[in-house]
């Protein structure tokens, strides 16, 4: 793994940098291997970004869509992942809708959509079940908690070792996410952290020893590169 963290002035030079990065991985991922599979994180943070990269002119085709994590409500629903990046970015470019790869949020149980997603991805990335895909980019967001994807501190899907889908938990709302060993096999994971209240948990996460429980972010911890891309609200005063 390499890690490198960047404390840029203001939000906007925030996104002004994780375009410039993202463009990079997505060139650099097709020109190698003739596909991007890359993951988009919720939050306010990254909208301006999809709101950037729908000015793009990319090679829409060799680009694969996916969530890091999503509430469990309809894509019409404000609160949805896949809502927001659709309005902002996918639905304004001529990406094939067979590149975009939702999470299922229409079966009763969280569960049952976790498992059938899994299958999903195991048979879309030709893996066997305890085997993990290696995606070009997975974009994350922090939370003041230090919750990243919907991976919440103390709860169980801190723990799931076996699959590539779990439900995790936030005020007893479900939410469908990525495991942690799914995102730690990424080529590149970028973080997109902005705003003073993330501070006291970037302080945690930095430290090199803490609590990986109270704090999840500790523990993405990826093959490849991991970048964090901080406003200065965020990494003013952190020892870096
Ligand atoms: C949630 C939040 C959360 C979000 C982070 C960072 O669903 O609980 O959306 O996961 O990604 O709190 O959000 P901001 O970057 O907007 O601060």
């Amino acid at each position: 793994m390499s890690r490198t963290v960047e404390v840029l002035p203001t939000k906007v030079e925030l996104i002004d940098r994780a375009l410039e990065i993202v463009l990079a991985q997505v060139h650099s991922a097709i020109a190698q291997r003739g596909v991007c599979r890359l993951a988009l994180a919720g939050g306010n943070t990254p909208k301006p970004l999809y709101q950037q990269l729908a000015t793009q002119d990319l090679p829409w085709d060799q680009l694969q869509i996916f969530w890091g994590d999503e509430r469990y409500v309809p894509p019409a629903d404000p609160e949805s992942n896949e809502g927001m990046a659709r309005q902002a970015w996918l639905d304004q470019v001529p990406i094939p809708a067979a590149n975009i790869y939702p999470m299922p949020t229409d079966a009763v149980e969280p569960a049952d959509a976790a498992q059938a997603y899994d299958r999903h991805l195991q048979t879309h990335f030709g893996v066997q079940p305890g085997k993990f895909p290696a995606l070009d980019l997975i974009l994350l967001g922090l939370g003041p908690d230090g919750h990243t994807a919907s991976l919440f501190p103390h709860t169980t899907a801190l723990t799931v070792q076996d699959r590539l889908i779990t439900v995790g938990q936030k005020d007893e709302q479900p939410r469908l996410t990525f495991t942690i060993p799914l995102i730690n096999q990424a080529r590149c994971v970028l973080f997109m952290v902005t705003g003073a209240n993330k501070r006291p948990a970037l302080s945690e996460i930095f430290a090199p020893e803490g609590d990986a429980d109270e704090y999840p972010a500790r523990r993405i911890v990826p093959t490849g590169q991991l970048i964090w891309l901080l406003d200065a609200a965020a990494g003013e005063g952190l020892n870096l």
